[in-house]
């Protein structure tokens, strides 16, 4: 299950790595269902393009986010899914429900977290005058863009470096990155303990990435 709000690039990377890789017949995996905070997400026509099912819950028209919430889990509980993966889905969460799907819920997040969590973050990397900007994939906790690491991207920042120079050379880390974190959890290598994610038989390299 994908959840998304927007332009979609992190599901067509995932659905296209899903299709080159075989996941259905080598992990017994796809993506069941996409669910679209917006009417008007890119991502959706993404979806449709690879056949998946589409679920528009436009997050104005709930009166609080525990019923926004709510639609939500009940959409997805109307699919057997063993992982639900957040790729640019703009909703911050309630603790209710991230307890509720602990373990299964994933986020891909545009900087190299602890840094920058939040919005805006090529900009806030730049402004900061760091050398080394990036990508992260992780479990969801109820703090906003924290919880246990599963995958790492950095990327050089660019004495030239705009945000959209930067964002670019990002996305393009998150669209290995996801895929592949995703692929691990599916097959068992990713635990977590306590607050951090333990991974099992992956090659060095995999998860860690410096481009
Ligand atoms: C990505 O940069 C992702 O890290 C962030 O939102 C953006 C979504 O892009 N959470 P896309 O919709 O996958 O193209």
């Amino acid at each position: 299950m994908v959840l998304v709000s927007g332009r979609g690039s992190n599901l067509r990377a995932l659905l296209t790595t899903a299709a080159i890789e075989r996941w259905d017949a080598e992990l017994g995996a796809k993506v069941v269902a996409v669910i679209s905070s917006r009417a008007d997400a890119e991502a959706l026509d993404v979806a449709r393009a690879h056949g998946v099912p589409v679920h528009i819950l436009p997050h104005g028209e709930f009166g609080s986010r525990a019923a926004f919430d709510e639609a939500l889990t009940r959409t997805i509980e109307r699919y057997p899914s063993a992982l639900i993966v957040l790729a640019g889905f703009m909703r911050v969460l309630t603790p209710e429900f991230v307890r509720r799907h602990a373990g299964r819920l994933i986020n891909v997040h545009p900087s190299l977290l602890p840094s920058f969590p939040g919005l805006n973050t090529h900009q806030r990397a730049l402004d900061a005058g760091v050398r080394v900007h990036g990508a992260t994939v992780h479990f969801v906790s109820d703090e906003v863009d924290a919880g246990p690491i599963i995958a790492q991207a950095a990327v050089a920042v660019h004495a030239d470096d705009d945000r959209a120079t930067l964002a670019a050379r990002v996305l393009q880390q998150e669209h290995r990155l996801l895929p592949r974190s995703v692929r691990h959890v599916l097959e068992g290598r990713v635990r977590c303990v306590e607050r951090r994610a333990v991974l099992k038989d992956i090659a060095r390299g995999e998860l860690s990435v410096l481009a």
